[in-house]
């Protein structure tokens, strides 16, 4: 039957803006790879990503920052971003996600953005830890959160087309996943354990091109939300579910009146499809590459998503010092 709806006029995919906000944040806080000062890597992320998140014509609103205003001085949660034009968008940021993968220089920490419509996102509030099972698209009907990490792995190898112990599982080597690494020992699947860093790992899981088929385990809730972001366009599926880890956790998550049993899926965690999200290594990684600094400039590698026309672009931006700093005291065009 041909296609009779009216086509739509192409409006602007605010995910190109995006890039240049965490091409900021990784080209600012890269210079402190390995220098063992996370909380340095860190501000330098937030102020120059603060600084380019001014010139977009937006009115955004921080779902998920730094952290609580009394706290973070900027990027803090329920901040008002981007001109104050345009759109209201809320925006889920980590400007250094892997904090600490930056200062002692492992691999895999990324400068992250997720933005959706205003109202669209989930708020965690006093919510610091969720449990994730993250699958690709032939895998997303094929699990169940509440099933035996057996069965889920069995299932998985299906959808995929594989061997059971052909898969590798993400999974951030903390102590409370000791009896799930063990669990997922005995199918004989095989392991990438990550100390930190797992909307990384979440990308893997969905990404065809990385050799990570599932990402397991208790990790941020915040970091849940972001990945969520870019899961909407890549297909694939986040199962979540609130795993406070203190009793003062668990009662502050309560009295905010979010439901702890809740399964949280991407489309309950983003209430929409015009969902944007770009993320620039600054470390190097099997996931994305991180800055390379030149001399005269630097390069930076991005993905960058539009959910609406599932459109993932890779882009490698090269940068000039002397030309930027021209125009601004920063260094990001
Ligand atoms: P930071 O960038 O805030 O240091 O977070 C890194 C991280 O590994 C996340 O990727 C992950 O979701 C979370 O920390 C896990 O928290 P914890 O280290 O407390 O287990």
């Amino acid at each position: 039957m041909p296609n009779t709806s009216k086509p739509e006029a192409p409006v602007k995919n605010l995910a190109l803006d995006l890039v240049r906000v965490t091409e900021a944040g990784a080209l600012a806080s890269a210079r402190w790879l390995g220098k063992g000062d996370k909380n340095a890597g860190d501000q330098a992320a937030v102020d120059a990503m603060r600084l380019s998140f001014n010139s977009m014509d937006i009115m955004g609103k921080v779902i998920i920052g730094e952290g609580e205003k009394d706290n973070a001085p900027m990027l803090y949660n329920g901040e008002a971003v981007g001109t104050g034009t345009g759109m209201a968008m809320d925006i889920a940021v980590d400007p250094v996600e892997g904090t600490n993968l930056l200062a002692f220089g492992r691999p895999n920490a990324i400068s992250v953005v997720g933005m959706a419509p205003g109202g669209t996102m989930f708020d965690p509030g006093p919510s610091y830890y969720m449990q994730k099972l993250v699958v690709p698209a032939p895998a997303r009907d094929a699990v169940d959160i509440d099933a035996p990490v057996e069965v889920n792995l069995k299932n998985i190898a299906k959808a995929l087309g594989k061997d059971v112990d052909d898969l590798i599982v993400f999974v951030l080597d903390k102590q409370r996943h000791e009896k799930l690494i063990k669990k997922i020992r005995s199918t004989g699947a095989r392991i990438q354990l990550h100390t930190d860093g797992d909307v990384a790992g979440a990308l893997m899981a969905v990404d065809p091109r990385s050799e990570v088929d599932v990402m397991m385990g208790t990790g941020g809730t915040p970091e849940g939300v972001i990945a969520a972001c870019a899961i909407k366009a890549m297909g694939g599926q986040l199962f979540g579910r609130l795993d406070p880890q203190s009793f003062v956790e668990k009662e502050a998550i309560q009295e905010h009146g979010i439901d702890i049993r809740e399964i949280l899926t991407v489309e309950k965690l983003i209430k929409s499809d015009d969902v944007f999200f770009s993320a620039t290594g600054i470390s190097g990684g099997t996931f994305l590459r991180g800055v390379e600094y030149t001399g005269t400039g630097a390069v930076t590698h991005s993905m960058v998503i539009r959910a609406k026309t599932g459109s993932v672009r890779y882009i490698e931006a090269h940068h000039n010092w002397e030309r930027l700093m021209k125009i601004s005291s920063v260094a990001y065009d």
